[in-house]
């Protein structure tokens, strides 16, 4: 839990887990050639486009692109966050996770310490809570308070709701004081008093995903404010990370559907009782991408419910703003917009599960709603408003992935505009074979070298050795790819890495991760004894092509402004391999 785990144990954990056994614990796979098939666990379809490589010791899927090494692929299944995922991987190679802290061992263990003794302290005060429902004369006041509400006994136990009575110190005296304000659960004055932050209050805990209770929600049982209270943000609680109601999601169905988002801690109860149980509720803040992404690891759909008024159709349209970027082929955003003075707990209490279940399935997509938010608007009628369509839809569709959906979006804006010369894909295929786009192809031929060259260092990080035996000379040289080339090169010679999926462990969250993936997996289609022949060919094209445009660059430089001493000797050189 703290403290850095060394990269040399990342490293030998990808060395010792075979991916094919850890991913047919999860998955079962069946072997076809070389690799091992499953349909996608990442997607859903009927045919299998998964794959994982023993060899290359990673997977990836050709249908939504999912790929990566054992550690990716428990992140992504697990729905972990990589030092979980680490600590998890250790457990089947059966290892101890070890720890490397600037701070000396024993501070160290104080501070794992601390925070173990935190999630208790939060488990034992929400325990507190909910025996105060039972015993304190106010408890009775807050059951009554739910009971008026609806809230069933078992809802409420599956929930774990409570009550904090309305004393300054019932806190302060029970659990340990440097704890409870570590926790956010006790406030300080500035005279340095200390009290509970929670008074009078219903209670609702909020888990994360690995059940531990990392903050508090409180209502007030009758009109005062704020209506709710909410913890601070802690070391344990980042509200921009965390929605309320997702660990009881996941404990009744790990794999749903859709997942509903709503806006309040009540609604999320409610609609459980009425057995509508994928909801979970953002903590007081807009969406953002951290739950973007955070949500649609769990589903596919997710439907955002808001309120039908004014303010509450501007809120939708704002929080739609980072969905965007996660808009992958085969995910779905829709928008349910609620009738006026309703939420989703009134909602469903008035017209009943039936009723509220069809609005969820029957919600607005969010290509409808797109559209529909400019067509009312701007006046489509006239050849202005179609523009300023143009110039204010383009920026959106511009952030989604590229796939079926993004060239669906354009040519719907293509359609509604009436402005088919706009510039729809960022890989223009089909322009005309103009001098431009010669260019162009002999650039793609040449990367393409580079490609095979790049992808097989990766996939075969021994292959780097042949590159120090030739102890190219790279001054002058320059090809497309050839950063690349070079950074995966060094980083070989650096890391030593035992195969591919170590190497590509050192690019996790750097800049050229998704490309060294993307390689890792490229089927070039070169037998096992042919891999040093084909490598050592690409390698020669691309130095060939590299030096002759090189000559190129500085015979030209030579006529016209003359050469200095060092382009002299590069140029000498170089003439002289050719
Ligand atoms: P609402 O006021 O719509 O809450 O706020 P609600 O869930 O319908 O409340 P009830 O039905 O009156 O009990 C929605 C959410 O906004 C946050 C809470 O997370 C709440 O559930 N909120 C609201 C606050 O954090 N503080 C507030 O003072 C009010
Ligand atoms: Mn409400």
């Amino acid at each position: 839990m703290s403290g850095r785990i060394p990269r040399e144990f990342i490293d030998e954990l990808l060395v010792r887990v075979d991916i094919v056994d850890l991913i047919d614990s999860h998955v079962p796979l069946k072997k076809t050639g070389a690799n091992y098939v499953a349909r996608c666990p990442f997607h859903t379809e009927k045919t299998p486009s998964f794959s994982v490589n023993r060899r290359k010791q990673f997977f990836h899927c050709f249908g939504c692109g999912a790929s990566g090494n054992a550690i990716s692929f428990l992140m992504d299944f697990n729905h972990l966050n990589f030092v979980e995922a680490i600590e998890d991987l250790a457990a089947f190679v059966g290892l101890d996770v070890p720890r490397e802290s600037a701070v000396s061992q024993p501070g160290q263990k104080q501070k794992k310490d601390d925070l173990s003794s935190l999630y208790q302290v939060m488990e034992d005060v929400a325990a507190f809570y909910v025996e105060q429902l039972r015993i304190d004369a106010q408890g009775k006041k807050a059951v009554d308070y739910l009971k008026v509400r609806g809230v069933s006994g078992q809802i409420a136990r599956d929930f774990m709701l409570g009550y904090a009575p309305g004393e300054w110190t019932a806190l302060a005296g029970r659990f340990n004081q440097a704890l409870l304000l570590e926790a956010g659960l006790l406030v300080s004055n500035e005279g340095g008093q200390v009290y509970d932050r929670f008074r009078g209050r219903i209670m609702f805990p909020i888990r994360d995903r690995r059940a531990r209770i990392v903050g508090f929600g409180g209502r007030v049982l009758d009109d005062s404010l704020p209506k709710y209270l909410n913890s601070p943000e802690t070391s344990l609680f980042h509200k921009g990370r965390e929605v309320y109601g997702l660990y009881e999601l996941l404990k009744k169905n790990s794999k749903p559907e859709r997942i509903l988002i709503v806006e309040g801690y009540m609604d999320v109860i409610a609609l459980a009782q009425f057995g509508i149980n994928y909801t979970v509720a953002a903590l007081g803040t807009a969406a953002s991408q951290a739950h973007f992404d955070l949500l649609f690891r769990f589903s596919s759909e997710l439907i955002f419910c808001f309120d039908g008024d004014k303010a509450g159709r501007q809120a939708a349209w704002r929080a739609m703003e980072p969905a965007f970027s996660s808009l992958r082929d085969g995910r779905l955003i829709r928008i349910m917009l609620l009738p006026q003075n309703q939420d989703p707990d009134s909602l469903i209490r008035l017209e009943g599960v039936d009723k509220f279940s069809e609005r969820v399935r029957t919600a607005t997509t969010l290509s409808d709603y797109f559209f529909g938010h400019f067509a009312e608007e701007l006046n489509l009628s006239e050849m202005e408003g179609r523009a300023q369509l143009v110039g204010r839809a383009k920026p959106y569709l511009e952030k989604l992935p590229e796939g079926v959906f993004r060239e669906m979006m354009f040519a719907r804006l293509k359609q509604l505009s009436g402005f088919s010369a706009l510039d729809v894909s960022t890989n223009a295929t089909t322009l005309r074979p103009t001098k431009e786009n010669n260019k162009r192809k002999e650039h793609d031929r040449r990367l393409s070298s580079a490609r095979v060259a790049i992808a097989l260092l990766i996939q075969n990080p021994g292959l780097a050795e042949i590159v120090e035996q030739r102890e190219i000379d790279w001054r002058g040289l320059g090809f497309p790819g050839i950063d690349l080339f070079k950074s995966v090169l060094h980083m070989i010679l650096d890391k030593k890495p035992a195969n591919a999926a170590v190497l590509v462990e050192s690019y996790r969250d750097a800049p050229e991760e998704k490309l060294v993936k993307a390689l890792a997996f490229l089927d070039l289609l070169v037998p096992d004894e042919g891999m040093e022949t084909v490598f050592c060919d690409a390698l020669d094209r691309l130095l060939d092509q590299a030096r002759k445009s090189s000559i190129d660059r500085l015979l030209a430089k030579a006529k016209v402004k003359g050469l200095d001493a060092q382009e002299k000797e590069v140029l000498r050189k170089m003439l002289a391999n050719k």
